[in-house]
């Protein structure tokens, strides 16, 4: 019994570091994160706004080589934090590097960022195109293969988070992301946990999107501590599910507005890959 006790106590004190933050409605909400968590004041936040007339194009960014992103089975729980739902990956299944990165990374997890219940009017993505947000936003977040979390957070290249934006479209719903979905309604409160059964790969929730087509900047995570250790990977192309499937995230979950607001770019440079034209516009 004594021993029990003793473990947890352990695993409490260490996660309590910067767990206890939140979005709204507790002391370290989100207009006070600067106040607990110093780095969120920084000059090298995110998100940001990107306006596609100021970007610089870039001859290093080609595509970014998404290793065993094919690979079924590569998914293994669903959580909710509290914060966000985030799915974990199998421990070294999938990895990220080219496309401008100098180091190889090992994607960790990906989670999501939503806003209100009624997500056409209150969309929830955190980086936006030209002013425009979308619905949704999801984070595939990979550390460099080399390092550990503590000492990946040290540097301004310790994490690559690939960032896709998330719209509706009522056309030709996704299969795949109906069985995805389904999973949150078994999730609705924090510390919920499932594990998920299907084979899916991580490529079959990234369909249609042009892989080729990014943006890329410095920046932090936009979660507390917001340590500035951010290489941003921001793709053009939406990834388009069905307004059902939008949903269910701000619905089905117990809490929604889950996104930091924009941060100044100060003087940052925001590139854009080699096949991006600079002049083009999301038509959309
Ligand atoms: C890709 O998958 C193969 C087969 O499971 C594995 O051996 C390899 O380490 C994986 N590569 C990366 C970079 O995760
Ligand atoms: C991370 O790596 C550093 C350097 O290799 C090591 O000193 C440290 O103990 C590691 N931290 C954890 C939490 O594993
Ligand atoms: C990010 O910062 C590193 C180190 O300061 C620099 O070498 C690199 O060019 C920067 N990348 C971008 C996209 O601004």
């Amino acid at each position: 019994m004594l021993f029990k006790t003793c473990v947890v106590v352990i695993l409490l004190s260490d996660f309590s570091t910067a767990k206890d933050w939140c979005y709204f409605g507790c002391e370290k909400s989100l207009p006070h994160w600067g106040k607990y968590y110093p780095k969120c004041n920084g000059h090298k936040q995110s998100p940001i706004n990107i306006d596609t007339q100021k970007v610089v194009k870039n001859q290093e960014l080609a595509s970014v080589d998404l290793i065993n992103f094919s690979l079924p089975h590569t998914m293994k729980m669903l959580k909710n934090n509290g914060h966000t739902v985030e799915c974990e990956l199998k421990a070294g299944a999938v990895g990220v590097q080219g496309g401008g990165l100098k180091h190889k990374y090992t994607v960790l997890q990906f989670h999501f960022h939503w806003g209100g219940k009624d997500l056409v009017n209150h969309p929830g993505s955190e980086h936006s195109l030209n002013g425009h947000r979308s619905p949704l936003e999801m984070h595939i977040v990979s550390r460099r293969s080399d390092l550990n979390d503590s000492t990946a957070a040290k540097l301004q290249d310790g994490f690559a988070v690939l960032g896709f934006f998330i719209e509706s479209n009522e056309k030709d719903m996704s299969q795949v992301w109906e069985s995805f979905t389904d999973y949150l309604q078994k999730i609705p409160r924090k510390g919920d946990k499932v594990r998920i059964m299907e084979p899916f790969s991580m490529h079959q929730l990234l369909k249609g999107v042009d892989l080729s087509k990014y943006y890329r900047y410095n920046g932090s995570l936009t979660t507390p501590p917001c340590d500035e250790a951010v290489v941003w990977t921001i793709f053009k192309d939406p990834i388009r599910i069905s307004k059902d499937q939008l949903l269910r995230f701000p619905t089905q979950i117990s809490f929604d507005n889950v996104y930091r607001p924009q941060q100044p770019l100060n003087n940052r440079v925001v590139y854009s890959s080699t096949t991006l034209n600079r002049r083009s516009h999301r038509n959309n």
